[in-house]
């Protein structure tokens, strides 16, 4: 069924480790054939061969800056004859927690590109195919501090927030071509980007998933959505993320980060 759904391909955007790599070998190990997209070609490949040594499905990698201006283009020439059915958009954590005004412009637009123009570029030709085929799945991957903003991370909450509207909105959209879009959130997970920014992810009080549990999640409520918390302790969060009572939840989410280093 799974294949029948969302194959013969997925494109995983931020495949080569962490939440993206756990989507990959599972997607893969259902049959589909895996596209995996990031930027260094090293743990690209190294995740690439341990699917192909595992699974009978074909592994292809490329090495795309999900940033770069020219993210439509290369996308439509890598994936040129294949037919997509299932889109996972990974990519999109931030790489270290500085004041807005502390950190240069460049650094703020990489993020904008990877959360904002990324997404809506991959997923305007590539859900737009699906459309036509009438089939498909599409998941993004979001996060808790998408709904509400918080201390050193002014451009990441925003540009979560953008992509969990977006996601919803084509959860509606996409509905009647049969097509399951779903915005899936994690929570602190124990990610390798996680820990090159060196978040402590112990000890703070926040509970942490693994990668496997919340692709896991992301796979089983592909259906589910628009939106799917990970992790019974985000979802129990919610209530003071989304509270009208916009001081205290910005305040919730800026004693949290500043607990996590
Ligand atoms: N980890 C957490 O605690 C946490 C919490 C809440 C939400 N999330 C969300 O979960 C998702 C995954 O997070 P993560 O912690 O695993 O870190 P991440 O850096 O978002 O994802 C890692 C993957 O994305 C790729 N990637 C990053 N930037 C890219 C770019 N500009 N172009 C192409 N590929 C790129 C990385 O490979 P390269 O570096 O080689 O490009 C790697 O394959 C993100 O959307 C994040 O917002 C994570």
């Amino acid at each position: 069924m799974f294949v029948e759904k969302y194959g013969p391909w997925a494109l995983i955007a931020g495949g080569s480790e962490g939440i993206g790599a756990s989507f990959a070998r599972k997607i893969a190990s259902s049959g589909v054939n895996v596209f995996l997209l990031a930027r260094k070609p090293q743990p690209l490949e190294e995740v690439a061969q341990q699917i192909r040594q595992t699974t009978p499905v074909t592994v292809r990698a490329a090495s795309v800056d999900l940033s770069a201006p020219d993210l439509a283009p290369r996308v439509a020439e890598l994936t040129a004859g294949l037919e997509i059915g299932m889109v996972v958009y990974n990519a999109g954590a931030e790489s270290k927690m500085v004041p807005f005004l502390d950190r240069p412009m460049p650094e703020l637009m990489r993020l904008i590109g990877v959360n904002v123009i990324g997404p809506t570029t991959l997923l305007h030709d590539l859900a737009g195919k699906m459309r036509v085929r009438r089939r498909g799945g599409i998941i993004v991957v979001g996060s808790m501090a998408g709904f509400a903003g918080g201390s050193r991370m002014a451009v990441y909450t925003a540009s979560k927030a953008y992509e969990q509207m977006l996601t919803e909105s084509l959860w509606w959209e996409l509905r009647p071509f049969g097509i399951n879009v779903l915005m899936l959130i994690a929570g602190t997970t124990n990610t390798p980007a996680m820990a090159r920014m060196g978040i402590k992810l112990e000890g703070t009080g926040n509970p942490v998933m693994e990668p496997d549990a919340v692709a896991q999640e992301g796979l089983e409520n592909l259906e589910n959505g628009p939106t799917w918390v990970a992790g019974a302790h985000n979802r129990a969060a919610l209530p003071y993320m989304c509270t009208p009572d916009r001081k205290a939840a910005v305040e919730m989410v800026s004693a949290s980060a500043d607990a996590m280093g």
